[in-house]
């Protein structure tokens, strides 16, 4: 499963690339709107730190608009995918990007019939909210369980990027079911880090080392 951070936070993004486990970056306007500053270098830099695909949002509602727009954050490297939303003009410019060789993510998506319709338009992710159909009183995890199954059925390429995830059990869920890509706020993939027996475990080796050097204290590792 590769782990996308959801975020334009520098910081947290430098910090978990760091640790080995970003595989991409999944951003949208009111991710950027949060960190505030110049949105345009913020891109770029987040495009720069992370090797991997760095999901990139148009604003625009027109095909047209999107294509342009689409084509001008690709420039800002090779690891740009162009995020589109699920509309009749997002799909269309997902055709037509895809056609250029510009990978795209085809987000706000709240069904498996939408998601079918990216999968046909050559999508690469699909970005399933399941947080918020959690929050409208609908079971996220079964939309992800069902849209997966309908993929393998057809062998479709398209990757299942697991969006608005909101704790970690939404994490082992989507893992269980084997979903491609889960992006995380930074505050999720800090939580599947901790564990209270890891905290207590890590202070008794380290007292019980103590206590050993000072019976002897040349030893070393
Ligand atoms: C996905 O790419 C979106 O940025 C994101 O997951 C939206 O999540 P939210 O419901 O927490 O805003």
């Amino acid at each position: 499963m590769k782990i996308f951070l959801d975020t334009a936070n520098l910081a947290a993004i430098k910090m978990y690339n760091d640790m080995g486990l970003v595989d991409g970056i999944t951003t949208n306007p009111s991710l950027l709107a949060k960190e505030g500053g110049d949105p345009q270098k913020t891109m770029e830099e987040i495009v720069r730190i992370v090797k991997g695909d760095v999901s990139l949002e148009v604003l625009s509602i027109e095909t047209s608009g999107m294509l342009e727009e689409g084509r001008r954050l690709r420039k800002y490297g090779n690891n740009v995918v162009v995020k589109c939303p699920l509309t009749p003009e997002g799909l269309k410019a997902c055709k037509m990007l895809t056609v250029e060789g510009i990978p795209v993510n085809i987000t706000l998506c709240f069904s498996v019939n939408q998601a079918i319709l990216a999968a046909k338009a050559g999508a690469k992710y699909v970005s399933p909210f399941i947080g918020r159909l959690d929050d409208n009183g609908q079971d996220g995890i079964n939309l992800i369980r069902e849209i997966h199954q309908v993929f393998q059925n057809y062998k479709f390429t398209t990757q299942l990027l697991v969006a608005s995830v909101r704790h970690p059990m939404h994490v082992v869920e989507a893992a269980k079911i084997g979903a491609e890509v889960v992006t995380l706020p930074p505050d999720v993939l800090g939580k599947m880090l901790k564990h209270p027996l890891t905290d207590v475990g890590l202070k008794n080796f380290l007292a019980d080392w103590e206590k050993l050097k000072k019976e002897n204290p040349s030893i070393r590792i």
